[in-house]
């Protein structure tokens, strides 16, 4: 048991494969050379530890997120802001039909702290669940080091723009080189003379420049704020490691290379389409769906959030759509 500041988190001694064993609520969780396992009072699920390790890493980096964060199409947690379901079948209609689904809500310090213990306990030296598979060592085998380093790093979380003095700073050759992707992509910034006094003002950044440096895959970062309108970015390559269950609207911009998007009723995970965005294409993805995106090639997506508090409770009482258009 580790005590943090106002949670305790409950983990076992280390098991033969050097691995510690976790319990919330009802909630078992271990791992072994290739598997996350999972037991709850009425079922066990099994999933492989690299898909499980990017699916957490998200959850945690992300705070839990708008809304469902499915790790597959049985586990997984909603956000309600403040505390938090972790729920197995609850969203899989087979499941629900042989009334096998499990939820339990927890207080977001508890769920938190437990998530990022596991997170850091399973995580061994060289793998980075954030990075593509092609940019890190594998996570499979006995415990051996960690990476810690790699699974606390900071989110980017402008207060309003990055590059505005005191904010988010621009990446550099020092601390972020550009990704073998995206050698192409221009590197020249923006000429700005503002008056002097609005030098903290006046202010613009090259943000594909800013993107083709990001070292993370499938981590939309807050590059831009105003009021609740969110810009946030993110590089992806691979598979989206979570199916994102939507609580409001969110609006796509491809901004390079292409996705495919899989999309589902969100609650019941009947198939409801199948998106192909390429560069230059907009997409608003609906408050009742989840998504999962595959990027064949490092590419760069405009996630474009509204995080007005109110939202989710508008879209569930029906005052407010789920899909911002009607044709
Ligand atoms: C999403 O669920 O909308 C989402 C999450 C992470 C990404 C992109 C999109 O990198
Ligand atoms: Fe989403």
């Amino acid at each position: 048991m580790t005590a943090t500041d106002t949670v305790t988190v409950q983990a076992s001694e280390p098991n033969e494969f050097g691995y510690r064993d976790f319990d919330l609520g009802g909630f078992h969780f271990s791992r072994d050379e290739y598997f996350a396992h999972l037991a709850w009072p009425t079922g066990t699920h099994v999933m492989s530890i690299d898909g499980f390790l990017r699916a957490l890493q998200r959850d945690v980096a992300w705070d839990f997120f708008y809304g469902t964060v499915n790790f597959d199409s049985v586990v997984g947690t909603v956000n309600h802001y403040g505390t938090v379901d972790l729920f197995a079948g609850r969203y899989n209609d087979a499941y629900r039909k042989a009334e096998l689904d499990h939820v339990e809500n927890f207080e977001s310090p508890l769920i938190r702290e437990t998530f990022k213990a596991m997170l850091d306990d399973w995580t061994i030296a060289g793998y980075d669940p954030f990075a593509s598979p092609e940019e890190t060592a594998k996570p499979f085998g006995e415990k051996k080091g960690d990476n810690t380093a790699a699974v606390t790093r900071r989110r980017v979380t402008a207060q309003r723009m990055v590059g505005v003095p005191g904010d988010e700073p621009i990446r550099t050759d020092a601390t972020h080189p550009v990704n073998r992707m995206f050698a192409d992509v221009a590197q020249d910034a923006p000429v700005v003379e503002p008056e002097p006094g609005f030098e903290a003002e006046v202010c613009a950044f090259n943000l594909f420049a800013y993107l083709s440096r990001s070292d993370v895959t499938w981590n939309p970062s807050v590059v831009s704020v105003c009021k609740n309108s969110l810009y946030c970015p993110t590089t992806e390559e691979f598979i989206l490691p979570v199916i994102h269950g939507n609580d409001r609207v969110e609006w796509f911009v491809q901004l390079s290379d292409h996705i495919i998007w899989d999309v589902e009723d969100r609650d019941t995970g009947a198939k409801r389409a199948k998106v192909i965005m390429r560069a230059g294409d907009v997409a608003a993805m609906p408050g009742d769906i989840r998504h999962q995106g595959y990027s064949p090639k490092r590419s760069m997506l405009l996630v474009w959030e509204n995080a007005s508090p109110e939202l989710p409770e508008l879209i569930a009482s029906g005052r407010a759509p789920t899909a911002p258009i009607d044709f």
